[in-house]
Order: C-alpha cells, then sequence, then structure tokens
C-alpha cells in the first residue's frame, strides 16, 4: 500500500460547516461577526499586483517586528503561521519524538488529537475540570488552551506557569480567545527565565480574518527558532503579511470589536440564564451551554431547520451542551425568539 498506516486509519478533522447561503445565522465556527478593520479593505484595494509576481518575505520581516514591538519581545521571539492550526502541526514535528505524547485538556480543541494521529504519536487528555494537569511522562507537548474551547473555561496564568515549570517538554498556550478574556498568558512567553512555554495566538477570531489564515507564537529563541528550521519556505503569503499588519495596527478598531462581543456575550449569557439554561461563564466569543429542557442533539437539528447553525460535540463530556458563537446583537435576538418559540 502507498498510504501510510497512520493516515490510512486517520480519523480526520471535521470543521464546522460553511454553508453556502449568506442568510443563515451563522454561529457554529467562532467567527467574529464585524467585518475587518477599514485598514485592510484599504490595503487590500492598494495592493501591487507586481508583489505577487516574486516571493514573498519568508520570514515576515515588518509582521513580525509589528507582533514583537505590540507584545514586548524581540522579532527572534516570534514564529508566525498559516493559521494558527499550521503552528500546531510544525510543533507536534518539533518538539515531539515518535515514542513520546501529545497532551491537552479534555474536552477541548478537538484537533489535537488528529494532529497527534498525523504524527503517528499517542495523545491523551486530562480532565479540563480537575485540579491537577494529570498526563503520563513521556508526554513532551502540552496544548493548553486558555481560554478553553469548546468550554469557554479559564485557568490563571499562575496555574499555567506552575505546570509549565515542572514539566520537561513544551508548553503551549493556545490563546485563540484570549482577546475576549481578562487576562492572558503572552507575560509568561516573554520572561527572561521561560525556557519551555509558547503563547499562540491567531488573527481568526479577535481580528475578523479566519479567511486570511494567519496565525502566531510567541516564546523562547531556541524553540522559535525550531519551527522556522522546519517550516515551508514561503508559509505565509504576500497579501496575508500585509493585510495581518494593517489590521494589527489598528488597535482601536480592535478593542472596538472585541468589547462589542464581549457585552453580547454577556448580556445573551444571562438571557439563556433566565430561560433556565446551565450557562458557565465563559472568557471567549462563544458559550458551551446547556439547554433547559430540550436534549442537544434535538435543539442542534431544529435550530439548523431554522437555518440557524451552532455547533454540537457529541459524547459523554459535551454531548449535552451546544457552543453558541456570539454574533450581532440582532443574531443573538433571533436565535433567543426560536429558542423560546421552541421551549428549549
Ligand atoms: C482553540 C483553537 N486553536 C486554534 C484554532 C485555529 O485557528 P486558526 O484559524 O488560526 O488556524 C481554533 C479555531 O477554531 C481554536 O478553536
Amino acid at each position: 500500500m502507498r498510504i501510510t498506516k497512520a493516515t490510512a486509519n486517520l480519523e480526520a478533522y471535521t470543521p464546522g460547516e460553511q454553508p453556502k447561503s449568506k442568510s443563515v445565522v451563522k454561529l457554529n465556527t467562532n467567527e467574529n461577526p464585524y467585518p475587518p478593520s477599514p485598514r485592510c479593505a484599504k490595503v487590500l484595494k492598494d495592493f501591487d499586483l507586481d508583489k505577487l509576481r516574486r516571493y514573498p518575505d519568508p520570514v515576515f520581516t515588518a509582521l513580525r517586528e509589528e507582533i514583537a514591538a505590540l507584545n514586548g519581545t524581540k522579532a527572534e521571539n516570534v514564529f508566525v503561521g498559516n493559521g494558527s492550526d499550521e503552528i500546531l502541526t510544525l510543533a507536534a514535528r518539533a518538539f515531539v519524538e515518535n515514542d513520546e505524547l501529545i497532551a491537552s485538556l479534555n474536552p477541548s480543541y478537538s484537533l489535537y488529537k488528529t494532529l497527534a494521529a498525523i504524527r503517528d504519536v499517542k495523545w491523551v487528555g486530562s480532565p479540563a475540570d480537575a485540579a491537577e494537569i494529570d498526563i503520563p511522562k513521556n508526554t513532551s507537548l502540552f496544548l493548553w488552551t486558555n481560554p478553553n474551547a469548546p468550554t469557554g473555561g479559564f485557568v490563571s496564568p499562575k496555574k499555567i506557569s506552575a505546570f509549565a515549570k515542572k514539566f520537561d517538554g513544551v508548553v503551549i498556550v493556545d490563546e485563540a480567545y484570549a482577546d475576549f478574556a481578562k487576562m492572558n498568558c503572552m507575560a509568561l512567553a516573554t520572561a527572561v527565565k521561560n525556557r519551555n512555554l509558547i503563547v499562540m495566538r491567531t488573527f481568526s477570531k479577535s481580528y475578523s480574518l479566519a479567511g486570511l489564515r494567519v496565525g502566531y507564537c510567541v516564546g523562547p529563541a531556541d524553540l522559535i527558532e525550531a519551527l522556522y528550521k522546519i517550516k515551508d519556505s514561503y508559509n505565509v503569503d504576500a497579501i496575508a503579511q500585509a493585510v495581518a499588519l494593517a489590521a494589527l495596527k489598528d488597535r482601536a478598531y480592535h478593542a472596538k470589536t472585541v468589547k462589542r462581543v464581549v457585552d453580547t456575550r454577556e448580556s445573551f449569557t444571562a438571557e439563556l440564564r433566565t430561560l433556565g439554561w446551565d450557562v458557565p461563564q465563559s472568557e471567549a466569543n462563544f458559550v458551551f451551554a446547556r439547554p433547559a429542557k430540550m436534549p442537544a442533539s434535538e435543539l442542534f437539528a431544529a435550530l439548523r431547520e431554522r437555518n440557524i447553525y451552532v455547533r454540537y460535540f457529541p459524547g459523554p463530556l459535551t454531548g449535552d451542551r451546544l457552543r453558541i458563537t456570539i454574533g450581532t446583537p440582532s443574531e443573538m435576538k433571533k436565535l433567543l425568539s426560536v429558542l423560546k418559540k421552541l421551549k428549549a
């Protein structure tokens, strides 16, 4: 057979549905309901096509320097990927031997398990609600999503730091949703004493640029250098570099849209609780909520029939809840009125 066993046996990752119709209320993939900064539109409009004739900057110098400045670190401590998903793939190659394990919270971002399977190593999950992380000794990469997905739960940087200090492998704090949270771990990643902790961010959520495919990470120079060594030569295209840079520089716009999403999250959480739903406090741009009366799987299907897309993850840890992305206030109002009609 020409296909490796690991690939042939792989249970591929299933991304959230991307419906064709624009008229659906799409609350299933944690995208931002607001457009990217108007500066991104300007960059695209003015983009010099001649730049596409040539290869892009392989080490994304301008973008990297801006990320470094924003986070109070040096360019040598910054890596940029074709989405943060690419950084995860590279980390699984750079930091894990064939007989070592990849671990994460459980439940968490389900791609981690798939990445381990692609890499043909074992994945192990440590219960997300447990007081301590419990993983085998030969774990060499721990992917700590904070705020967590799909739960929205948040762990203090202090706790993550204490874990990293005791851990021999590499900790990647996946902060895809951190801009919606009160605190983050960036200061741990930029600390002089840090030897094994990387913080990863994305432009897909708070910057409204999921379609652009740009993510970045900050960490110790030797770990960052390892990622550069194994990446594709031109992993971030010229347009993506320019648009991401423009988005990053428009700090005021970013802060404004993040605040809108957070405000809507808080009011939507309160409304769901009034309906009798169980809604744990979320620090992300989604809530992971248990309906008051209807089973989550049935409600998921009923909403879909009404052109409202949310996310349902079957299974013992997640199957009694729906993950609902925070949209605009009018989208949430529409959803709430349907939930009331369905007596969910
Ligand atoms: C926890 C987490 N990490 C990473 C990603 C991937 O982000 P990107 O679009 O940058 O690849 C997602 C996307 O949903 C996510 O939920």
